[in-house]
């Protein structure tokens, strides 16, 4: 297969990775701290940009029905290598969650220019992972993965608009939405470059390393019903204190953690009525979030945290309820193409090391529909969900020539490369 032209170098494209996230770190609801939730204007100045930068990369610019951005090659047909990950950020994110594998791919492309690949690269940054805006995660990945349910199009945010008006306001048309459903047949496989967001590559020396698995993960909605009652008229026996019964939950979810193997459960939501001072809780939202690698043992995990919260409502003659329960299963990351990624860290040398997430990642929603892998990038401190995110150039560099390998492998392997099947 003639590859014609010579990647471009990785040092120069990494640099431009870097100036490029600090650029679109700019762009935020919040001045002063990033912030880029789902089809906000935020979320468009970013995707103009990053429409510009794949257009100077010879890609073909597109918006889904869920506004994810598309960036394809043109020349060969067939099925796709896509690579990328998410646009949208937590509140007061750091400036590399999700859009650094989105920029990394938009340099691959650039690195291969000019190479007559047998495939097209599409980079691909999904609309909303983070699930902040709607409090459902994964919406972008969802629809290309022909996951989404329409019902989340009721969905309402804050300020009560819902999920299909605020895709209209975006520009995209939600009776679109089934067409964004990729084929299997028409991508090879998804590949996530994406920081670490831990430090087990920075306690292993290692640039980059190959996802194994991404843990199990559920977030569920309780709430606990009180009375609203004067703080300081109301005796201590007529009190129905939710928040009394909510603190109760909180110091539970630390003490199941610490006491089982492999949890990891976090309340980082409270949503307290009237939430003043001088009132007694009426009502409180508790937002939990647990993972595990094993699903059994997460399933374990909810179902005795509620059992728990019950007990809390009852000691304070609260109600309770569970308002919603979102479960997303562990995935297994296609060990072929783990693999490929492996052998190109290691030709590339770069390690090759293999380790599982923790956090949640498009790769596990895509891995549903698609061969998928993902490659780790090292993250000095782990700090992440937080301003003080940080990655070295070098180790994106690294990162760009892991890519760079694995594509021209894939090009030189391409005919013997069997027809793309579901988690092939
Ligand atoms: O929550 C997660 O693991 C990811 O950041 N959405
Ligand atoms: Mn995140
Ligand atoms: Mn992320």
């Amino acid at each position: 297969m003639p590859l014609s032209a010579t990647p471009l170098d990785a040092k120069s494209l990494a640099a431009a990775v870097m100036r490029r996230c600090d650029r679109l770190a700019e762009h935020t609801e919040e001045p002063g701290r990033i912030t880029r939730r789902f089809l906000t204007p935020p979320a468009r100045d970013v995707q103009g940009l990053l429409t510009n930068w794949m257009r100077d990369a010879g890609l073909t610019p597109r918006v889904d029905a869920a506004g994810n951005l598309f960036g394809r090659t043109s020349g060969a047909g067939g099925p796709a290598l896509l690579v990328g990950s998410h646009l949208d950020t937590v509140p007061g994110a750091g400036r590399y969650d999700g859009i650094l594998g989105v920029l990394i791919g938009v340099a691959l492309a650039e690195a291969l220019q000019g190479v007559l690949l047998p495939f097209p690269l599409e980079v691909v940054g999904f609309s909303e992972e983070e699930g902040v805006r709607f409090n459902k995660p994964y919406l972008g990945s969802s629809a290309v993965a022909g996951c989404f349910d329409p019902v989340w199009l009721d969905r309402i945010d804050e300020n009560g608009v819902c999920l299909g008006d605020a895709l209209r306001a975006f520009g995209c048309d939600p009776l679109g939405l089934p067409t964004s459903a990729l084929a299997p047949d028409n991508v090879l496989a998804f590949i996530e470059p994406h920081l670490e967001q831990g430090t087990a590559l920075e306690t292993a020396g290692a640039a980059v390393g190959v996802v194994t698995s991404i843990a199990g993960q559920s977030r569920v909605r309780v709430a606990l019903h009180g009375e609203a009652r004067h703080a300081g008229a109301t005796p201590l026996g007529a009190r129905r204190d939710a928040l009394v019964a909510a603190a109760a939950l909180v110091g539970e979810v630390r003490r199941l953690a610490l006491a089982t193997e492999g949890l990891h459960a976090t309340v980082g939501k409270l949503d307290v009525e009237p939430n003043v001072p001088n009132v007694i809780a009426a009502r409180v939202e508790v937002a939990l979030d647990v993972r595990h690698a094993d699903d059994a043992a997460r399933h374990a995990a909810v179902a005795a945290l509620l059992a728990s919260a019950e007990r809390f409502a009852n000691d304070e003659r609260c109600g309770f309820e569970v308002l919603e329960a979102t479960h997303q299963p562990a995935v297994a990351m296609t060990p072929r193409w783990a693999e490929r990624l492996a052998a190109s860290a290691r030709v590339t040398g770069h390690g090759g090391g293999r380790l599982p997430s923790w956090a949640g990642h498009d790769a596990a929603i895509m891995a549903s529909r698609f061969p998928t892998a993902m490659l780790f990038i090292r993250h000095p401190g782990g700090v992440s969900h937080h301003p003080d995110e940080r990655v070295e150039e070098a180790d994106v560099a690294a990162a760009i020539e892991v890519l760079v390998d694995l594509a021209l492998r894939l090009a030189e392997d391409h005919d013997s490369l069997p027809q793309p099947h579901p988690l092939g």
